[in-house]
């Protein structure tokens, strides 16, 4: 949520900037701005996106090494030019780019205007660059001193960059709450609020803390808490390089990330389950395992795409290692005073490993004993450092801010994790032999579904007027039609419902008619008669009806306008593959309607603020 990007070095700064600004761009896009120095600062910002910025940007020359940039999700001001940042202070000698909200801004700005200080803005962020501007300017110390003593004052979360022309050799940053990561280059330093802007020009990366600043020169790096205690600090590296945040030829972003599905699943399986074996080998959570199986209740928090994997989780858990699982948005689980005990397992899924509600969760679990194991993609992330043990998704980085491919990483890991919880318990090596094999089928399967794209856009073609949508599905696929319906909604900007396909008569057959389309995942299984019971509900009140189906079921044709035929696996595993016709039907959708499919209005990809 906001992207940061920083250069301290001996290369022109603008253009590695604005480079980084626009892998940045899927974190936020209302404005954008860069701070160049040179001696004297050069400020320009834009409202809109980073390309809109590029327009109104003249030729900088090579002695503009240092600066900083801001893509904007805008928290507090509307989305426009003054609100864009850097803010500066009223000399316009200080600029400063923040992710994350101050909480106390308002007692602070009030504070400041008493003292004479005149805003142009709305936002939090000006605020801290008047109050570092008043603390420099009333005690005798130097830049960093004066960001330090001002973070002290403000409460709230933040990661923030800050330059200025009385001290022009230097950027200082500092983290809470909103993560950054410095890029160690050869006589240069990047800053990134993630890894995406820093990946082209190093992979040697330093992960800042909570409560932690840098002060970085061109030759220099020193980390410090902002109670101005030096930390030693490990040199990292990056898992990835730019091929995985690059296109590869694709038209956006969401559509590479759904065809990588084969890939991030087996990824996702590699090295842990092997399919002559009767194993899993999960060597994040090895330390853990006995208390994890002898948990009394396990409880899954995240928030969106995460969370609906987390209701799967929940399914699979209870199914393979008949542990109790409640699935809680996060959001909801910290404010709602949980009751929790050491034998409670609080297991965290996020794709960012940033989102500020799973992180909050975590938070409280740990406060009140409970052990709390993190699904995540982005390795070194928060929540992947804050949690006592955990498995990587191994998906590679995921750009477009509609969730796919994390969704069906999570979803692999949490069938490995419910197997290694079954182990030598509720499962014989047999039965999770046998798992582990269909397991390895699926990416072969999800091959196939993809196979299917161009009958998948024909079909889109004909609905993608439509106003609303309804997502129906039974048991393992009712998170499925969730999911599908938030994919729709969340980038067509459809509206779009999904429900236990049973639930329909308690409510929402009200809503249909000859222009509502429904559709069913209607694999066979046991709930086989039951959904095609559904089907005839719809269709006799005239409801357009779509089915995912199984394949060679051909007497389903008759029931649907449409259907797609793809294949099967064990019940527990369909979420892997029914999930991957409603991503592209969603994507083709938006596409034809003319959607920014990789950077829908209004979302932000790493929800860092609560
Ligand atoms: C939906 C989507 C969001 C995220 C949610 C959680 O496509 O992307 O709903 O799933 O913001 O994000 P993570 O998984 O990063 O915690």
């Amino acid at each position: 949520m906001c992207g940061i990007v920083g250069y301290i070095g001996k290369k022109n700064a603008s253009p590695i900037l604005i480079d980084g600004l626009k892998r940045l761009e899927y974190r936020g896009y209302d404005s954008a701005g860069i701070a160049l120095l040179n001696g004297t600062l050069h400020i320009h910002k834009k409202k809109g996106k980073v390309a809109d910025l590029e327009q109104i940007l003249p030729e900088f020359s090579d002695s503009l090494t240092i600066g900083i940039g801001h893509t904007r999700w805008a928290t507090h001001g509307e989305p426009n030019d003054v609100n864009a940042h850097p803010h500066t202070n009223e000399a316009g000698d200080i600029a400063v780019i923040h992710n994350g909200i101050i909480e106390n801004y308002g007692a602070i700005r009030a504070e400041l205007q008493r003292k004479g200080h005149k805003f142009k803005g709305d936002t939090d962020t000006e605020v801290l660059a008047h109050l570092i501007d008043e603390i420099w300017n009333e005690a005798d110390c130097d830049f960093e001193t004066a960001i330090r003593l001002a973070l002290k004052e403000v409460d709230g979360t933040y990661g923030l960059c800050a330059i200025t022309s009385r001290e022009p050799d230097k950027i200082v940053t500092a983290r809470n709450g909103s993560p950054l990561i410095i890029g160690v280059g050869e006589d240069e330093f990047l800053i990134g609020s993630d890894a995406s802007p820093i990946v082209s020009h190093t992979r040697k990366v330093i992960y800042l803390n909570d409560g932690e600043m840098a002060i970085l020169t061109r030759d220099s790096y020193t980390i410090k808490t902002i109670e101005n205690v030096t930390m030693p600090k490990a040199i990292d590296e990056l898992t990835f390089g730019i091929a995985e945040i690059e296109k590869a030829g694709f038209d956006h972003f969401m559509l590479k990330e759904i065809f990588e599905q084969p890939e991030a699943i087996e990824n996702s399986m590699r090295g842990r389950a092997l399919p002559n074996e009767g194993q899993v080998r999960l060597g994040g959570i090895r330390e853990h395992i006995d208390r994890l199986r002898n948990a009394k209740r396990i409880i899954i928090c995240a928030c969106g795409t995460s969370w609906h994997s987390g209701l799967v989780g929940e399914y699979l858990i209870e199914e393979y290692a008949r542990i109790p699982v409640e699935v809680e948005y996060a959001s909801e689980f910290r404010y709602r005073h949980p009751i929790l005990s050491k034998d409670d397992v609080v297991i965290a899924i996020s794709q960012s490993g940033e989102t500020a509600d799973t992180l909050a969760a975590i938070r409280e679990a740990k406060a009140k004993g409970a052990l709390v194991l993190g699904i995540c993609n982005v390795v070194g992330s928060s929540i992947a450092r804050e949690t006592d043990c955990g498995i990587y998704t191994h998906a590679g980085p995921e750009i477009g801010v509609a969730s796919t491919k994390a969704f069906t990483a999570q979803v692999t890991v949490l069938v490995l994790l419910a197997l290694a919880l079954s182990q030598k318990r509720t499962l014989s090596d047999e039965q999770t032999k046998d798992i582990i094999q269909d397991l390895y089928q699926l990416p072969k399967k999800v091959q196939e579904i993809l196979n299917l794209n161009e009958e998948i856009f024909e079909m889109a073609k004909v609905f993608k007027d439509a106003r609303n949508f309804l997502y129906l599905g039974r048991g393992f696929n009712f998170p499925v039609a969730l999911e599908g319906a938030l994919k729709l909604k969340e980038i067509s900007y459809i509206h779009a419902e999904g429900y236990p396909a049973a639930e329909m008569k308690h409510g929402p057959i009200a809503l249909i008619d000859e222009n509502m389309p429904v559709v069913f995942i209607a694999n066979k299984d046991s709930s086989y008669q039951k959904i095609i019971s559904n089907i005839e509900e719809v269709r006799s009140r005239k409801g357009r009806v779509i089915v995912i189906a199984s394949e060679g079921d051909n007497d389903i044709d008759k029931l649907a306008e449409f259907v797609i035929h793809i294949p099967d696996a064990m019940m527990p595993l369909m979420p892997l593959l029914t999930v991957i016709p409603l991503q592209l039907l969603a994507y083709h959708i938006a596409v034809l309607r003319g959607c920014d499919v990789d950077q829908p209005r209004n979302l932000a990809k790493s929800v860092t603020v609560e």
